[in-house]
């Protein structure tokens, strides 16, 4: 809830964990957006060390809401929508700080305030990009990562996103994932993505199952892991796919 105490508090903790995870390194920095409603965003910079100025950026929103209650503070744990691709971009990062990996094009992890209410956090974030002119060459969204569908693992939001770059995903799911993918599509703006592509960004939303076939839980209070089969392993296929993005892009 971007209104809510507790929706600044899981940003708060998700900024320890990330300075936790990057700590000593100085190369690395991490800090809170503030917008005019109580949720900060979070975004972790991971500076390139040969073209810095040439911008990757991972994200995902760290609100949720349930819809079952007009409360601005409920009961809303949000397993899937969010909380696994907040988990997702977490464990890319830990993966690549592990690996005593450093990139050539700066990378920002993003964790987007109040997606839930119309994509606030992430329209100010990219519209602030735009005027500043960040050279934003490339923009993925993890939203809803860790429920499987009954056919492919990963679908490939085509509305709202790049072709070139949903293509270039479709290699690297191919190459290095090996997991049934395919096309699908929201009908309308329907996650942070959408705030990239209105200011002319190329990006792209792995997503997690069809349509029909995704998870009907989320926006309630049964939105839990539980109700996911009570496993993460859904979600890493979608870690491998951002770490094979951010490896793929540095070339
Ligand atoms: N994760 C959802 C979007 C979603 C839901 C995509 C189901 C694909 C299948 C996202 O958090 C969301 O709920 N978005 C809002 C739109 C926003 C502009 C308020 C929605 O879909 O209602
Ligand atoms: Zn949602």
């Amino acid at each position: 809830y971007y209104e809510a105490k507790s929706g600044k508090d899981a940003v708060l903790w998700l900024k320890r964990q990330w300075e936790e995870m990057t700590k000593g390194r100085n190369d690395i920095n991490v800090e809170l957006v503030s917008h005019n409603w109580t949720q900060p965003s979070l975004i972790l910079t991971w500076k390139g060390t040969d073209f810095p100025q040439e911008v990757f950026i991972l994200g995902g929103h760290i609100d949720s809401i349930n819809h079952n209650t007009d409360e601005t503070d409920f009961i809303a744990p949000g397993a899937d929508d969010n909380a696994s691709g907040i988990a997702t971009l977490t464990e890319v990062l830990r993966v690549l700080v592990n690996q005593s990996f450093s990139p050539r094009r700066t990378l920002k992890f993003m964790a987007y305030a109040a997606e839930e209410v119309g994509l606030l956090g992430s329209h100010e974030i990219a519209s602030k990009a735009k005027k500043n002119k960040l050279n934003v060459k490339g923009v993925l969204q993890f939203d809803m990562t860790n429920f499987m569908g009954p056919d492919w693992n990963i679908v490939l939001i085509d509305d709202y996103t790049n072709k070139p770059q949903n293509e270039f995903l479709a290699e690297l799911i191919d190459r290095y994932v090996k997991v049934p993918w395919g096309y699908g599509r929201c009908g309308y703006a329907c996650s942070d993505h959408a705030s990239w592509t209105n200011e002319g960004y190329p990006a792209s939303f792995p997503f997690e199952a069809k349509m029909r076939y995704s998870n009907h839980h989320i926006h309630t209070d049964h939105d839990t892991l539980a109700n996911m089969g009570g496993t993460t392993s859904p979600a890493t296929n979608f870690a491998k796919l951002g770490i094979a993005f951010v490896i793929g892009v540095q070339n």
